[in-house]
């Protein structure tokens, strides 16, 4: 028997009883003439003892040679520890330790297997398997584990049913590039990897599934984020003879439910806004509602003064910071100059400070009287002691570059709590997006989604305008899941492919088995999928999604750990008809 307990296990109340355990060799402290050993697991820590008077001088000499990450196993007593240590579970008792055992050596680690560890992210990642035995990456897996079981147990109460769906599939249009896989058995032909199980759910439906949903994995070719994985998972759900509502009812009922059983948080029902309204308020499509700092619009009050820069422009927007207005000089242009990295585009800043007595202090001073000044207060909610920020420029840019600064200036003033949670459903979303570069329309969510009732026609003519059954769920300023009612009828897909560019070769040929099946009686139906990594890293406080999984891929998509991708022999090459031109 390797252990009849764990290292996390044993309490005061266990003193004076024989145990046997198994671990990793965490710390030895070496006092001469007594060695005391921290043995680690999952569980947590165990303080062993070993001295030559209460043991033997030949266990001692052993466990003071004993390395770093060694793993062994002792057989002991529990004994009530002199110098307890409250700051752990098992900090009342020690074990003396009788007999032990080294089950196998370790190399030194290339970093401490300690909370604040001394590794790079770089180290840490090529040696996953060390990061993952020190306690923020373990308890983050158990943490993803928890969530994942409690979304699998609310689903299947639901009368949900987990359906697997395949892997290598034909290309799923979700707006990224496809990862391939070439075809060993069919010349010259690739399978897609699934940017998500989009037609296979709807196929579920048509085959009579009516409430389906997978944790599954999906695979993205996309520049990576802090919150995108080229690899990761989804919650993906889909339901037949729905509504909109019936969605949204349902899988905010999901969400109160995991906010409840795992961070024990009772949230009112979601607020509802729009896209256009969420555009208009935060300049942002997932809008992060923890905080105040909402848009004002300037142009009725800034425009037509002699500022030609205001007056030139589609759009004047302001934010209140709230206690800016103590900024100096020297952090006022800091800020002007964080607008204006490239990553934010501004071409500048005009700020205005509302002063204790009521008084305002611009950089634009010479257009603008204390009047004005004071409809741009009111505009923006600005209270005595805050810095307005206002940028102008065309409305889709300055709305980004504005809502950019009111989530940056949010963290510094630590407004974005972790431990603070505000859902919310941003629906009516627009269906057609325009490609600037290209001047053509793509889908905003997927070719899948119904326009809103009544809107097709509007196809025609304004296809901008079409708005679609399409919804989001947001969480603190990330977009936790997306989903929509779909079109289930074979004429108004077709349709939705002409108005994508698709000609009726090219729709036949990529979604010839979903415009058929619809033709056998396919239900109305819609759905929704999570982004569980996504969730999963907000529920537990934190935006970086990497942290939240075993093994993730870095910033180029690397796994450095195994040294994926990487290239293959020419006999292989051969054998898939593949030639590399490189
Ligand atoms: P969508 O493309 O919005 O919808 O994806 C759903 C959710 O998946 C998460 N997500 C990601 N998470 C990590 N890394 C990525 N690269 C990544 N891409 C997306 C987000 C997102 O909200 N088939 C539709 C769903 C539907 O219509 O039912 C779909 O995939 O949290």
């Amino acid at each position: 028997m390797y252990r009849d307990n764990t290292c996390g296990a044993l309490r005061a109340s266990d003193i004076n009883s024989a145990v046997t355990l198994s671990g990793w060799v965490h710390k030895v402290r070496d006092k001469g003439f007594v060695v005391w050993v921290d043995l680690r697991d999952r569980y947590g820590l165990t303080q062993l003892v070993f001295d030559q008077d209460r043991t033997s001088s030949e266990l001692l000499d052993k466990a003071k040679v004993l390395g770093r990450e060694s793993v062994i196993r002792i057989k002991g007593e529990i004994i009530e520890r002199a110098s307890k240590n409250p700051n752990i579970p098992t900090g009342d008792i020690e074990v003396l330790v009788k007999e032990l055992e080294i089950l196998n050596d370790s190399l030194l680690p290339p970093f401490t297997i300690e909370d604040d560890t001394d590794g790079g992210e770089d180290i840490r990642m090529k040696y996953r398997y060390l990061d993952i035995r020190r306690n923020p990456v373990k308890d983050n897996l158990i943490f993803r584990h928890k969530v994942t079981m409690e979304v699998r147990k609310h689903l299947s109460d639901k009368g949900f049913i987990e359906v697997e769906t395949p892997y290598l599939i034909k290309s799923t249009p979700e707006g990224a590039r496809d990862f391939v896989v070439p075809s060993r058995m069919n010349e010259g032909q690739f399978y897609a990897l699934p940017q998500s199980p989009q037609t296979f759910k709807q196929l579920l439906m048509v085959g009579g599934m009516d409430k389906y949903f997978q944790i599954v994995k999906c695979f993205r070719d996309e520049d990576l984020r802090a919150d995108r994985q080229p690899e990761f998972t989804q919650i993906d759900c889909e339901m037949a003879f729905v509504e909109q509502e019936d969605i949204l009812n349902a899988f905010e009922g999901l969400t109160k439910h995991l906010l409840k059983e795992i961070k024990g948080i009772d949230v009112e029902d979601f607020p509802r806004i729009t896209y256009d309204e969420a555009m208009k308020r935060f300049g942002n499509d997932k809008p992060d509602v923890r905080f105040g700092m909402e848009f004002g619009e300037l142009n009725a009050v800034a425009q037509h003064k002699d500022f030609n820069v205001f007056n030139s422009a589609e759009l004047v927007v302001g934010i209140a910071v709230p206690g800016g207005a103590s900024y100096t000089r020297k952090e006022i242009d800091k800020l002007i100059d964080w607008v204006k990295r490239p990553q934010v585009g501004a071409k500048g800043m005009v700020y205005v400070k509302c002063n204790e007595d009521g008084t305002y202090k611009s950089s634009v001073d010479k257009f603008y009287d204390q009047e004005d000044l004071a409809k741009w207060a009111e505009a923006t909610n600005a209270k005595a002691g805050d810095l307005i920020c206002v940028l102008s420029g065309t409305i889709n840019e300055t709305r980004a570059q504005l809502s950019a600064l009111r989530m940056e200036l949010a963290e510094r003033l630590g407004l974005r709590k972790p431990d603070e949670f505000a859902p919310l459903w941003v629906i009516d979303f627009p269906l057609l997006e325009l490609d600037e570069e290209t001047g053509t329309y793509h889908a905003m969510h997927h070719p899948f989604t119904s326009p809103k009732p009544g809107q097709l026609e509007l196809l025609e003519t304004e296809p901008g305008k079409v708005k679609a059954n399409a919804y989001d769920l947001v969480l603190n300023g990330n977009e936790i899941g997306g989903g929509s009612i779909r079109i289930h009828d074979k004429e108004i897909q077709a349709t939705m492919f002409k108005h994508l560019g698709f000609t009726p070769e090219e729709a036949k040929a990529q979604f010839g088995f979903l415009m058929d099946a619809f033709q056998y009686g396919a239900p109305p139906h819609g759905g929704i999928a999570f982004g569980l990594d996504r969730l999963v890293a907000i529920l537990g406080g934190q935006e970086t999604i990497r942290d939240f999984i075993a093994f993730p891929k870095n910033n180029s998509g690397r796994d450095v750990m195994i040294d994926a991708p990487a290239t293959i022999d020419e006999e292989q090459l051969k054998e898939l008809h593949l030639k590399l031109d490189i």
